[in-house]
């Protein structure tokens, strides 16, 4: 579904990403993983548009190269941002009308919205509230929902558990299982090396903008690198 070959992403002198290669089947999960600066929300802003780029993105076999956000978008790309990043003044209601906003009709985005909600019940419960005073896990849903409004079928999560409490972090990887379940393919970003591992299908590990190791999670996680690093054994 998602074909990447020898990325490249640039700031001025700093290369972020230098030759990556990576494959994202249909309904797979593809766990990205490494150390902070590795270059995984570079590589996660290079498919969607917001960084400009070298090397090949295919997605469904159509280049992305000289695509805006917005058209990205509309192919079936959704990104869940690092930091979740929602629309802190405005309500809930208003954050997941603009998840939708670039390509469906005033009706249509009511509908979805209103099955976002059926599915987030704390997100019905607080509609009308400024989305800046819910909680990190509650932020986190709506960032996750407002994505779904634009209906991906190639979900972008950049760290969705991070600084999340235990309970809620379960919460997170759950819905991640099912919305792999209802068919979403998905590229996650995550600093929880053995939960991602765990839900992952395949899963590479990026330093310095290059992957050092790449495979099944089953092979990934019996590496050397991975087992010192992440897994403390
Ligand atoms: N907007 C930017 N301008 C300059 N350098 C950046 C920018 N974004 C990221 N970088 C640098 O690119 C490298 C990769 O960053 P990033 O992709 O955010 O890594 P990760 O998400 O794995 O932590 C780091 O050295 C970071 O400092
Ligand atoms: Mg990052």
């Amino acid at each position: 579904m998602l074909d990447v070959t020898a990325l490249q992403v640039r700031y001025g002198a700093i290369e972020a990403v230098c030759g990556l290669d990576l494959r994202v089947g249909k309904s797979e999960i593809v766990a990205l993983l490494g150390a902070n600066g590795a270059g995984k929300s570079s590589t996660l802003a290079a498919i969607s548009g917001l960084a400009s780029w070298a090397g090949d993105i295919l997605f469904e076999d159509e280049s992305l190269k000289g695509r805006s956000p917005e058209a990205i978008t509309r192919m079936g790309i959704g990104l869940v941002p690092e930091g979740r990043r929602i629309f802190a003044g405005l309500t809930v209601a208003e954050n997941l009308l603009l998840g939708g906003a670039v390509h469906a009709s005033p009706v249509e985005l009511r509908r979805r919205a209103a099955q976002m909600q059926e599915r987030f019940p704390v997100l019905a419960e607080r509609r009308n509230q400024k989305a800046g005073l819910m909680s990190g896990g509650e932020q986190q849903m709506l960032a996750i929902a407002r994505a779904l409004m634009a209906q991906p079928k190639l979900l972008l999560m950049d760290e969705p558990s991070l600084g999340l409490a235990p309970q809620v972090v379960e919460t997170v990887f759950d819905l991640i299982g099912s919305l792999r379940d209802e068919g979403i393919t998905i590229l996650l970003v995550e600093q929880n090396v053995p939960m991602s591992l765990d839900i992952a299908d395949h899963a590479l590990v990026l330093a310095q903008g290059r992957a050092s190791v790449h495979g099944t999670t089953a092979e990934v996680a019996g590496s050397d690198a991975v087992q010192s690093a992440y897994l403390g054994h």
